[in-house]
């Protein structure tokens, strides 16, 4: 029986016990399966139990450093937690290239976040706008038991205003604000403002026959498109020192270069190009604590900002100088959520020696642009597979439950090889 009412309402073992009942009927591992990930200190087992709702067990993600990014001139150890085999070695692969090239020159072009109270208004917009005025500042008094804490640290809400949307939609209104804060992601203060000023929107026209009865707050919830808390990346090289895998370095340059203009024009390639970006900068997020989802949507979004999604790097030569860069809108917290909680989310930040906000804004999109420099090499010179799959080697021995003794006979096997599925199982029934 799959439907169950009440589910949430039952103990861990309970929960555990029911699926292994419904799902794993003749499998005697499976409850042992659940279990033994469970944590045997039990503090930090409660812990996480409570991050999230009908937790059953743990999922495990490998959590990585990738050393030697050398940002404005600064060194970092970064962490990244992980699933995907080659990110951390190809990322710690660029920090290398580029530490002996002068490292990355990132800088920080706004921090502001944005959130809409989305409303229908079906009267008079003359009506609306001066009722609007009248209570902007009751708005922003009335959020003060919100945002008074944010104010002492120097952020709150920069901007209140009125937007028509008609054109694009009919008796559309937003009450669009924007908020500076400083070092937290921030999501719960601004949903709080956002929640308060349509409360005090709703008690205010009350009092305004002319808005009363004539409006529909929709919904009242922060924007996950930043483009006003934008980081820039970039680096340089002359073409020369760019030399690799028998191509000079002008003629490597000059395929990057291409390999970006391919992104730029063609969406399918763009998509990937721009995944390959994201498997750096979630790793980052992820191991920091920070709403992966949220930049992923925000940052997509920005790729498309033009009316057609492009590549988020850019590059190009110039004097016989190459210039490859990034630009991208990351919201992320360095305190406040997370960041207070999960023990290793506390390591993470400090292996990066306790970042702000536009430190680590700063942080992810260079690992953004070192994965993409990776990736984009790789797929000019050698194509990615040698590498990929050469990592990929140790997941199929392990998914094959080699002994250590095979692993290492058969990773030396392949060292100048190439690994294919098929070639590694037929070895390894030879070693067996
Ligand atoms: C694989 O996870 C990422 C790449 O496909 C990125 C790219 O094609 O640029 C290698």
């Amino acid at each position: 029986m799959k439907n169950i009412s009440g589910f949430s309402k039952l103990t861990k073992q309970q929960k555990i016990q029911w699926l292994c009942d419904t799902y794993f009927p003749d499998d005697k591992d499976a409850f042992s399966n659940f279990k033994k990930y469970h944590n045997a200190d039990e503090t930090l087992q409660k812990l996480h139990d409570e991050f999230i709702e009908n937790t059953v067990t743990n999922f495990y993600l490998p959590f990585a450093v990738a050393p030697n990014f050398v940002i404005n001139g600064k060194t970092y150890t970064v962490p990244m937690a992980i699933e995907e085999s080659s990110i951390v070695a190809a990322a710690s692969r660029a920090a290398k290239y580029w530490e002996t090239r002068g490292g990355f020159k990132a800088e920080v072009i706004s921090t502001e976040k944005n959130g809409q109270v989305h409303l229908m208004f079906y009267g008079k917009k003359a009506d609306l706008e001066c009722f609007f005025e009248k209570i902007h500042s009751k708005m922003l008094t009335d959020a003060k038991h919100i945002t008074s804490n944010m104010e002492k640290r120097g952020g709150g809400i920069s901007t209140l205003r009125l937007v028509d949307k008609t054109s694009e939609l009919a008796n559309y209104y937003q009450l669009f604000a924007s908020f500076e804060t400083l070092d937290a992601m921030g999501a719960n203060f601004i949903n709080s403002c956002l929640e308060q000023f349509a409360e005090t929107f709703r008690q205010e026209a009350l009092k305004h026959p002319e808005i009363d009865g004539k409006y529909e707050i929709v919904m009242s919830i922060l924007s996950n498109y930043v483009p006003e808390c934008l980081v820039k990346v970039s680096t340089s090289s002359p073409v020369e020192d760019l030399a690799v895998a028998g191509l000079s370095g002008k003629e490597f340059a000059e395929k990057f270069v291409r390999a970006i203009a391919i992104a730029n024009s063609e969406v399918r390639r763009a998509t990937t190009h721009n995944k390959g970006i994201m498997n750096g900068m979630d790793a980052v997020i992820l191991a920091t604590g920070n709403d992966f989802r949220a930049v992923e949507a925000g940052v997509h979004a920005y790729a498309a900002r033009s009316g057609k999604y492009q590549s988020l790097t850019k590059a190009h030569i110039k004097d016989d100088i190459f210039h490859f860069e990034i630009e991208v809108p990351l919201a992320l917290g360095t305190v406040g959520g997370l960041t207070n909680l999960h023990p290793l989310v506390k390591t993470a930040l400090q292996i990066l020696e306790k970042p702000s906000a536009s430190e680590l804004m700063q942080i992810v999109a260079t690992v953004g642009l070192a994965q993409n420099f990776a990736a984009v090499s790789s797929l000019i010179t050698l194509g990615i597979q040698k590498g990929h799959m050469k990592m990929h080697l140790m997941n199929i021995l392990n998914q094959l439950g080699a002994s250590d003794r095979q692993k290492e006979q058969i990773t030396e096997y392949f060292k100048d090889k190439t690994v294919t599925h098929s070639e590694v199982v037929r070895i390894f029934e030879q070693t067996k």
